[in-house]
């Protein structure tokens, strides 16, 4: 629901046309999405660390990180979670505003939010990665203990055992983290970056 009445858009003299011609690349979201321990934190943070070596700009934000602070009031419904991605992707729309290509981490697991942050981008702004990783192999990993705990019923609503996860539709990228390493999932990434002249 909108609360905010009376207010009214204020332009700004600098605008991200500016920002990305300083820059010297464009501005996007690279929206990684996945199971938990699909490898969405690790591929993004190898990303960001190779971007930056290439001198763009980057910010990254991650599900466990921004659930600390800006989103510490929410769950994991999926109210919880709409409004964890609805957040998540006004505060990307003012990063790619600001110049930087946003790397988001968050399990996202349903299609209609992550299609709804799209839309409120441009065309091409929003780049939708998934980290394809069976449920086996997310749980065998289980890095953080959590299936084991979602198994054991002392976590519910757990993303794969009982909360879904909806597989993108169209996503622009599909890295499988079961078959190829970091290294390649990071230089396929970069590469359609350079093809499509982002970078
Ligand atoms: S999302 O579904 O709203 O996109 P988000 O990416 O922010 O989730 O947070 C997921 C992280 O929260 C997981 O990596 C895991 O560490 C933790 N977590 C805690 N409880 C749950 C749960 N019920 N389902 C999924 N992840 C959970």
């Amino acid at each position: 629901m909108n609360k905010s009445t009376n207010v009214v858009w204020q332009k700004t003299s600098v605008k991200k046309a500016d920002r990305q011609h300083l820059n010297n690349h464009k501005s996007a979201v690279l929206w990684f999405t996945g199971l938990s321990g699909s490898g969405k934190s690790t591929l993004s943070s190898a990303l960001e660390k190779e971007l930056f070596s290439l001198e763009t700009h980057t910010y990254h934000l991650d599900g466990d990180n921004v659930r600390h602070g800006l989103n510490k009031n929410l769950g994991f419904s999926p109210e919880d979670r709409e409004e964890n991605i609805r957040r998540i992707g006004e505060v990307s729309k003012l990063m790619v505003d600001a110049g930087l290509i946003t790397l988001t981490a968050f399990i996202s697991p349903y299609q209609e939010d992550r299609d709804r942050v799209r839309a409120t981008l441009a065309q091409g702004e929003f780049i939708e990665i998934y980290v394809k990783c069976s449920l086996d192999m997310c749980e065998a990993r289980d890095p953080k203990g959590l299936y084991k705990k979602a198994r054991l019923g002392e976590i519910n609503n757990f993303t794969g055992i009982d909360a879904p996860y909806e597989e993108p539709l169209h996503p622009e990228i599909v890295i499988d983290t079961e078959n190829q390493s970091i290294e390649e999932s990071v230089q396929t990434i970069i590469h359609y970056l350079k093809d499509k002249q982002y970078i």
